[in-house]
């Protein structure tokens, strides 16, 4: 049984969350709802989810000691990672100690820090399909393994990045340097080391978001979203809708091996797991055990979103993954570098039928820094994909 306490009580339930942006901000939000006391970490001041928490604290969450120090202050019943770039091993002593618990284990979050620890999980210990793969040094290194049976087209990332930082495809042989000089300069922390992948020509890439949540019965099922399709521009998402229609032949292989990851990391909550598609052949490219950015468009899709149920899972309550709708998500990006920016048109966006609009608070812009996004809802995806964009395109931010 699930108890939950008053919040700024003696009786709260309190909840750290460890990143505090825009997916964080819902996940906090989710929390409030069910009056789960809120503590939104991050490593600068006014972060969105610091604007919706009980409690903001401003750390290097990187640094072993300033984590621990806050996590044995603070001392939450769970501790929430929103981002990778934590002093994983950290939380697993912390947790070892059973000074918190880890959502959804620290053991997950330690694997999925960077691409090599989830990779090798995935393809040498649980056998799944994925893009041939090689990780790699130095340039000398790099250009051995693509002739060592990598090949061309592949794509090079640094082992330590996200929304597509520091990653580019190889095209032939005069690219390969220019490829492992970007990734040097686009990795999150400056260790030379990188994954170098075989390009997968897929029909379409989906995010399939998996919940580990407690069943009647006491022990974790595995619960399944429909798929949901996205586009990625350099490496960075920019629409997403939900179902992406699927053949049943890959609909199933891709909850198989969704299962397998998730089983293996084990826990509860949220999973986004990241498949490339093709005819009926699934491979794994990756895995969030947390809210996935692509997954923002649940907001308009499901009786419960996506933040939602990773609350609800993570607390032990059930969760319900059924569709409501049809619909998309499209990011509005700041589009200029400032601080306190404005937004121009959000009543012109809002004037799209079965639109809405998130503004994330970001105190500061950047040109390619996401700051909202266009949420649709239609009769089918692609008249929800029209409204997304069309929203997301009205909405001008600039300087103020
Ligand atoms: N081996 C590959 N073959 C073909 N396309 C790929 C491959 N690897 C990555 N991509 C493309 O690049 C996108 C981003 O790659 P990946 O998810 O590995 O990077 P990321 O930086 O972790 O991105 P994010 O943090 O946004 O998920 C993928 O969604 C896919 O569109
Ligand atoms: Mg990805």
């Amino acid at each position: 049984m699930t108890t939950l306490g008053t919040p700024l009580s003696p009786s709260a339930t309190r909840v750290m969350l460890l990143g505090s942006g825009e997916l964080g901000k819902e996940v906090l939000i989710a929390l409030q709802r069910l009056g789960v006391e809120t503590i939104a970490v991050d490593r600068y001041e006014n972060a969105p989810g610091q604007q919706v928490a009980h409690h903001a604290r401003t750390i290097t969450m990187s640094d072993p000691a300033q984590l621990k120090a806050l996590i044995e202050a603070e001392k939450p019943m769970l501790v929430v990672p929103e981002i990778e770039a934590i002093a994983t091993p950290m939380l697993q002593e912390l947790e070892a100690a059973g000074t918190v618990r880890v959502i959804p284990t620290a053991r997950a979050a330690r694997l999925t820090m960077d691409r090599e620890g989830i990779r090798r999980l995935a393809a040498e210990t649980l056998g799944l399909p994925t893009s041939p793969y090689k990780f790699c040094d130095s340039l000398e290194e790099l250009q051995a393994a693509i002739d060592g049976g990598i090949g061309y087209p592949c794509v090079v990332k640094p082992v330590m990045s996200s929304s597509g930082k520091g990653q580019s495809k190889i095209d032939g042989p005069g690219d390969v340097k220019k490829a492992w000089d970007y990734a040097m300069a686009g990795g999150r922390v400056s260790h030379g080391r990188v994954i170098v992948e075989g390009f997968i020509d897929f029909d379409y890439e989906i995010t399939l978001l998996t919940v580990r949540a407690m069943g009647e019965g006491g022990q974790v099922q595995t619960h399944f979203c429909e798929p949901i399709g996205h586009l990625q521009v350099s490496g960075d998402y920019v629409e997403s809708w939900q179902p992406h229609p699927m053949a049943p032949a890959a609909l199933q292989k891709a909850q198989a091996i969704a299962q397998a990851v998730t089983g293996d990391l084990g826990g509860q909550g949220l999973f986004g797991v990241e498949l490339f598609v093709k005819g009926d052949e699934v491979w794994f490219s990756e895995v969030s055990p947390r809210p996935h950015d692509t997954g923002m468009v649940t907001m308009a899709t499901q009786w419960q979103n996506e933040f939602e149920l990773h609350a609800r899972a993570i607390l032990g309550l059930p969760v319900d993954t059924t569709l409501k709708s049809p619909g998309a998500s499209a990011v509005v990006y700041g589009g200029v570098d400032a601080q306190g920016i404005v937004f121009d048109g959000v009543d012109q966006a809002l004037r799209v039928p079965g639109v809405d609009v998130r503004l994330f608070g970001k105190p500061e812009s950047f040109v390619k820094r996401r700051m909202g996004v266009a949420l649709a809802h239609a009769a089918d995806i692609d008249t929800a994909r029209d409204r997304a964009r069309e929203a997301a395109s009205r909405v001008k931010p600039r300087k103020a």
